[in-house]
């Protein structure tokens, strides 16, 4: 909508509700995953995660205070938003509205370039989107790190793209008070050593999921018997990923994200009943990765909670990867993406 104008941080200062305010968030994919919560309602994980923030697929929301309005409304695309995700909205809006200590219901408007619901995380820009538009326009004034607990709320995966490049996502410890946990919990940047990597997207399906990743996080946590020995072994791969993004070791980065993957789904296919979103058209695109492997190039893959392959690799390799997967995904588009910039709002909406 806006991309043209020019933007500022999110954590610049916002002293006065300006009524009104538009902002961009990029998606992320987690290289260390988040899977299950421990708070549902504060939106507080199991486990920490760590993420990439895309250069592609942004989303852009506006929010404008509607003093006259009775209620919010909301669209999604250019079509008036209903059911769950009207109420997704509207409950974030709340905490908003809560905080600023005001009751006006809004007008919001968000575009997003992410095909929802395909496990290509549209929540996360969504939400981080959302966060920044709605938290300008309520004139709350707000720094990455609130920003990032506020986004949590929406969509644990957005609380990591309110940052630009590697983001860790701090679960926090058990807390003695709602409100000590919810402070605990937020992301921040991750230090990286000289790495120039590549995610290449194998979107083998971009239709809706048949489970939310909420719905089947619940269900693996609640009946799962691979949850805890995979939350477990997840903080081991955190402190490893953590020294090689620090290292610049592409090798050791996309192995750890792709035990961590495979492992997380691991969980899932344990749930009672199973969870699988992966499909043969995913398991065609993994078997590509294994040969690029075999032939020495560095590629490695990470699923979500959706048939769609992720696949690390070096930006140099970018070419060579593309040319495998698309081979292998008969049905389906190639896209890839570098790393992204964190969210921001966007100037010339009114002020
Ligand atoms: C598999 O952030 O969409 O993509 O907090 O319930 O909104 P809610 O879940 P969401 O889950 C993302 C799960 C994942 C892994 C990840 O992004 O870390």
């Amino acid at each position: 909508m806006h991309t043209e104008q020019p933007a500022t941080p999110v954590h610049a200062p916002e002293r006065r509700t300006t009524g009104r305010a538009t902002a961009v968030a990029h998606p992320n994919i987690a290289l260390i995953k988040y899977w299950g919560k421990r708070d549902e309602d504060l939106v507080l994980p199991r486990v920490d995660s760590l993420s990439m923030t895309l250069d592609i697929f942004p989303t852009t929301t506006g929010v404008r205070v509607a003093p006259e309005a009775e209620h919010d409304a909301v669209t999604l695309g250019g079509r008036p938003a209903e059911g769950d995700a009207l109420r997704r909205v509207v409950d974030f809006l709340d905490l908003v509205r809560e905080r600023a200590g005001i009751a006006h219901r809004a007008v919001v408007e968000s575009e997003n370039t992410v095909p929802t619901g395909a496990g290509l995380a549209s929540s996360a820009s969504g939400f981080a989107a959302l966060a920044a538009a709605a938290a300008a326009a309520y004139g709350l004034d707000l720094d990455a790190t609130d920003l990032s607990r506020l986004a949590r709320r929406g969509s644990g995966s957005a609380s990591r793209s309110v940052f630009g490049g590697f983001a860790l996502w701090h679960a926090g410890p058990e807390s003695a008070s709602a409100a000590e946990a919810d402070l605990s919990s937020y992301a921040e940047p991750v230090p990286t050593g000289e790495l120039d990597p590549a995610l290449v997207i194998a979107v083998v399906n971009a239709g809706p999921k048949a489970v939310s990743s909420r719905a089947a996080m619940r269900r693996t946590v609640d009946t799962s018997p691979l949850y805890e020995p995979w939350a477990v072994s997840s903080g081991q791969d955190l402190t490893e990923m953590r020294a090689a993004l620090l290292a610049g070791d592409i090798e050791a980065v996309g192995e750890i994200a792709e035990r961590n993957a495979l492992g997380m789904h691991a969980t899932m296919l344990a749930a009672r009943p199973a969870v699988r979103y992966l499909s043969p058209a995913t398991l065609t695109v993994l078997d590509s990765v294994l040969q690029l492997r075999r032939d020495g190039i560095a590629a490695y893959a990470t699923m979500d909670a959706g048939p769609n392959v992720k696949v690390l690799c070096r930006r140099t390799d970018t070419d060579r990867v593309a040319q495998a997967v698309r081979a292998a995904v008969t049905d389906g588009s190639v896209l890839v993406a570098g790393p992204g910039p964190g969210a921001r709002l966007l100037h010339g909406d009114g002020r």
